[in-house]
């Protein structure tokens, strides 16, 4: 009897500790230690994990890859975060913010003022803005200006998707889960899933978007539709961009459809966003994801 008893106490003991080293191991795999040094292959950078993550600190894992940047857009400034946390040091900016290098620098100021005055409303940006002098969004905006834009979303058209969940800075395909319909979606996810996470700018995206889009997207930029004129007619040939009107080509296809219904939904107003109002007025989600995805498969 006890010595049943002892091995029934064993048998509970060993798997007490058996789960709770699954759960810990679980819990380790989802929360990695934060300070924890990470390194990207090639790069002389180390950053701890923590770093990594937080809205103050911006990794520079290639710092080669870019001109010096300004103090604002690098470092934190007080309650100030770094541009470069959210739009990257390279201003190809992460899946939910802007890609804002190679944009025309009246542009870059004209939307900073816009979210200033709550014409554009993004309370992100407004909180940042708050806490920036006028003198760095000059240097700011100048810095991103001045960078070359280099597409690094690859646009596949395809009826199924891998299914996805999020991530801090985006979605990530969940390993195991399969795929699934991609219906009237884009779904944008990291090629290396893990060095996005570390802020790696040399590892880009894959873009998926439905079967059609792009040769749909092509005949919206070029033709326009109905009574709104084509795309092309004021971003230019193959969306470059023309003066203060932004290029679209190469750019986060998902972006561009956020954009657009944000100038659908009054979110993004005033006198220079006339132009697409007239034009976002007549387009369908399902136009608006073709034409994004025509736009990001463009070359700069
Ligand atoms: C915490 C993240 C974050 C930080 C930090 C940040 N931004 Fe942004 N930024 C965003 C997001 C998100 C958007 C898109 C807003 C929208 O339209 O919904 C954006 C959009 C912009 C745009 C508009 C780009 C376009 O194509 O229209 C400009 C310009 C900009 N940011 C400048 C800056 C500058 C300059 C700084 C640093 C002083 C900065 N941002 C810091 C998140 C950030
Ligand atoms: C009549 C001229 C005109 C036409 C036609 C036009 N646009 Fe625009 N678009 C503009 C202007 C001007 C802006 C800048 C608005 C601002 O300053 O806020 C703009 C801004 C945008 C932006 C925001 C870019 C950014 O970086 O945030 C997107 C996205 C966009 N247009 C997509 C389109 C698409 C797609 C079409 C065709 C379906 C189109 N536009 C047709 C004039 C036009």
């Amino acid at each position: 009897m006890r010595g049943e008893w002892k091995e029934w106490t064993t048998f509970v003991a060993a798997m007490l500790l058996g789960s709770l080293l699954i759960v810990d191991s679980v819990a380790l795999a989802q929360k990695p230690d934060p300070r924890r040094i990470e390194h990207i292959p090639g790069s002389s950078q180390a950053y701890t994990r923590a770093q990594t993550t937080s809205m103050f600190v911006a990794p520079d894992w290639w710092p080669q890859d870019h001109p010096p940047m300004p103090q604002i857009v690098a470092h934190r400034r007080g309650k100030a975060w770094p541009c470069a946390h959210c739009h990257l040091p390279t201003g190809l900016g992460r899946p939910e913010d802007a890609a804002t290098a190679g944009l025309p620098l009246a542009y870059l100021l004209e939307q900073i003022k816009a979210f200033r005055d709550g014409e554009r409303v993004s309370p992100i940006m407004r909180e940042e803005l708050s806490h920036v002098s006028d003198a760095d969004l000059e240097l700011a905006a100048g810095y991103f200006s001045s960078l070359r834009f280099t597409p690094w979303t690859r646009v596949i058209e395809t009826a199924s998707v891998p299914k996805t969940h999020t991530e801090y800075y985006g979605l990530a395909p969940t390993k195991g889960a399969g795929n699934e319909p991609i219906g009237n979606r884009i779904i944008l996810v990291p090629v290396n899933p893990e060095l996005t996470g570390l802020g790696d700018t040399r590892s880009g995206y894959i873009a998926y978007v439905p079967p059609g889009s792009i040769e749909r997207g092509t005949v919206i930029a070029a033709k326009g539709v109905g009574a709104a004129p084509a795309c092309e007619s004021c971003h230019g040939a193959d969306l470059r961009g023309v003066g203060v009107i932004p290029p679209l080509a190469g750019r986060m296809p998902n972006y561009i459809v956020h954009e657009l219904l944000n100038l659908q939904d009054g979110k993004r107003r005033g006198p220079a966003t006339l132009p697409m109002q007239q034009e976002v007025s007549k387009l369908t989600l399902t136009d608006m994801i073709a034409v994004a995805a025509y736009a990001a498969s463009r070359k700069p």
